[in-house]
């Protein structure tokens, strides 16, 4: 039987609890799972591509059919190098739902019928946002409940070299 791989794109400027809510669900639904880290131009990011890679790699080490990658370009030419057949997206409440939906169906025109799936966290994790995590980073607070252990110490670290 065909394998099914999916891609989970993003920017997870840092990678967050619900996060690795989504990658975990579809890692039981998808033979495999590329989690790929993007930039995204609207966004002013706190983690270099590489200690993004670095931070995921160690929250996801637990998952043997998941791997982490990077692009530039367009999601939808990245599907095809990492030999996926559909997107993966977390879907958290219905203000998400514009900005995701405008993103699937332009990836669905550029990949030539690539669908998304949305698969929404539990509710512990459902109103977790690395926007939310960056603000309380920058401001000197305690982000630990909403960012796996791995990446809590990660930028801790970070923050107390910036002192
Ligand atoms: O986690 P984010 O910030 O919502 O992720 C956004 C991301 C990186 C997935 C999105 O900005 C993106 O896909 N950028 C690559 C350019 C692209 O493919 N654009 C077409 C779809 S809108």
């Amino acid at each position: 039987m065909a394998k099914t791989k999916a891609l989970f794109p993003g920017s997870f400027d840092p990678f967050t609890n619900g996060h690795l809510d989504v990658v975990e669900t579809a890692s039981r639904i998808f033979d495999a799972v590329h989690i790929s880290i993007g930039r995204n131009a609207a966004k002013k990011s706190l983690l270099s591509i590489d200690e993004r890679l670095e931070c995921i790699s160690e929250a996801v080490a637990h998952l043997e059919n998941v791997s982490v990658g990077a692009f530039s370009g367009l999601v939808a030419d990245y599907v095809g190098k990492e030999d996926a057949s559909i997107i993966v997206r977390g879907l958290r409440q219905a203000t998400d739902f514009e900005y995701e939906q405008r993103m699937a169906i332009a990836n669905d025109l550029l990949g030539k019928n690539l669908p998304t799936v949305f698969l929404t966290p539990h509710l512990e994790n459902l109103l977790t946002s690395s926007t939310i995590v960056r603000d309380i980073y920058r401001h000197g607070g305690d982000f630990g409940h909403f960012v796996p252990g791995s990446v809590r110490s990660f930028l801790e670290k970070k923050r107390s070299k910036q002192k």
